[in-house]
């Protein structure tokens, strides 16, 4: 088994470092962040889908050896980056941790080795932004003196079903000798590895996954607002037509996009398509229905409480679900900020319940709500909130209670369906 480092030790990055670690390879998961690395070298967890114990298990073999020393990574023959790709303030890519990581490993990677990026980013990205840099920093040629190639990866955080080793993962390399090593590397941990001609058709074929599910969302959002007007139900919608066994797949609608991929990964695309001369229209389209239905969900909420006789500003209004998505702990680009935000903006006052966000982080956006505290579900009187909204719908959410005691609340997950309403008017939204 080879000995690797594992380059941004977040969602992507640890999970990645734990597979090879506990198929028996030595792995250096390196992070610029001390607090992130000291916890993995105590054997915590600060991810809430991973397990500490797998962590401290990982360590204790000697296998996973967290730290932040990047000359280190002179001793391995692979290296693979995991660091963000987020959009800079004018929704352009922002490349920098990618450019920053290259400058720290380029001095110190030895001949032969392979360092693969896996971090999503425009087609080009690892020829065009990696390959220069590397090159530069260690006055060795790639595709002859070091390997190189892209790896998107494909994990859907807290869905079991998309377990690293159980995915295909998709190979790209700059030479056929980059691609042969890529393709060894994780052929050691995956059951299935998908070779492709090039570095930019890995990369332009994960724009295209995410693509099609920012489209596909959109599409579905659009319908959920003009299936409400006519009085009809998109949810009872799909459930009919997702019973059609070909040429139809269900998405589902919701408050808006979340998360680090789906609200950002199309504009990659984008700006390099603008770089080519042409537009991108699917995507400019999808993003501008997303984005706006946050906006929508408050509208709804507006009209429910109007038919109370009440306006937002003054009412207390409970967020339930703060995370991006459902059963876990990430708020990267979270619609219920903007939710929250809103509400704040009319006047209302916004409190929210998220069992895994006891506190809200700093995020890139919405700086005034970091250190906002989820209320206490056991003694916190109910009664006080006018409405709620159910943003986020995690698992064991107790919804009973909440219809019994607030008497407006807006579903926008349909979580709903199977409690009994009681006295609460329910609006999907
Ligand atoms: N989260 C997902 O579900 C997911 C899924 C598929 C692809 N991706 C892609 O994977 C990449 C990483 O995403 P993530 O969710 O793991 O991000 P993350 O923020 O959870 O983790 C990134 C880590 O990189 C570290 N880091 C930043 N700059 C660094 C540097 N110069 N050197 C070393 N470490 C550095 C950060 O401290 C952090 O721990 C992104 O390009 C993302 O688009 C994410």
């Amino acid at each position: 088994m080879s000995s690797i480092a594992v380059i941004g030790q977040g969602y992507v990055g640890l999970p990645l470092s734990l597979i090879f670690a506990e198929a028996g390879a030595t792995v250096l998961a390196l992070d610029v962040d001390e607090a992130k690395v000291d916890a993995l070298q105590s054997g915590q967890s600060y991810i809430r889908h991973i397990p500490a114990d797998r962590i401290r298990r990982a360590v204790e073999s000697g296998n996973l050896r967290p730290g932040t020393d990047f000359t280190t990574v002179s001793h391995v023959s692979a290296v693979v980056i995991c660091v963000p790709t987020p959009l800079d303030k004018h929704r352009q890519p922002d490349m920098s941790y990618v450019e920053n990581t290259a400058r720290s490993i380029g001095p110190h990677i030895s001949a032969g080795c392979l360092v693969v990026l896996e971090s999503t980013a425009y087609p080009g990205a690892t020829e065009e932004c990696l390959l220069p840099i590397l090159e530069s920093t260690s006055g060795m040629q790639a595709g002859t003196d070091f390997h190189l190639a892209f790896s998107p990866e494909r994990e859907d955080p807290g869905n079991p079903l998309s377990e690293i080793g159980r995915i295909p993962k998709l190979v790209g390399g700059l030479t056929e000798a980059c691609l042969e090593k890529a393709v060894a590397l994780y052929g050691q941990v995956v059951q299935q590895v998908v070779p492709v001609s090039s570095c930019k058709v890995a990369e332009a074929a994960k724009l295209t996954e995410n693509i099609f599910r920012s489209v596909n969302i959109a599409l579905v959002n659009e319908l959920k607002v003009i299936f409400s007007r006519m009085g009809i139900d998109i949810w009872e919608v799909i459930e009919a037509a997702k019973t059609k066994p070909f040429g139809y797949m269900p998405f589902y609608p919701g408050p808006g996009l979340g998360g680090h991929c789906i609200p950002i990964d199309p504009f990659y695309l984008s700006w390099r398509a603008k770089e080519e001369g042409l537009t991108t229209r699917f995507i400019e389209l999808a993003g501008e229905i997303n984005q706006v239905m946050p906006d929508y969900v408050v509208a709804k909420l507006a009209d429910g409480l109007n038919d109370f006789g009440k306006p937002i500003k003054e009412s207390r209004i409970l967020i339930m679900g703060m995370a991006y998505k459902k059963n876990v702990d990430d708020m990267r680009e979270s619609p219920a900020l903007r939710i929250l935000e809103l509400i704040h903006e009319r006047g209302g006052h916004p409190y929210y319940y998220d069992p895994f966000i006891p506190v809200l982080p700093k995020t890139r956006a919405h700086m005034q709500w970091r250190g906002m505290k989820s209320i206490s579900w056991d003694s916190v009187s109910l009664g006080q909130f006018d409405a709620a909204v159910i943003v986020t719908a995690h698992e064991g959410m107790p919804y009973q209670k909440l219809v019994d005691s607030v008497p407006l609340i807006i579903d926008t997950r349909n979580a709903l369906v199977d409690v009994t309403p009681g006295k609460a008017r329910i609006i999907k939204a």
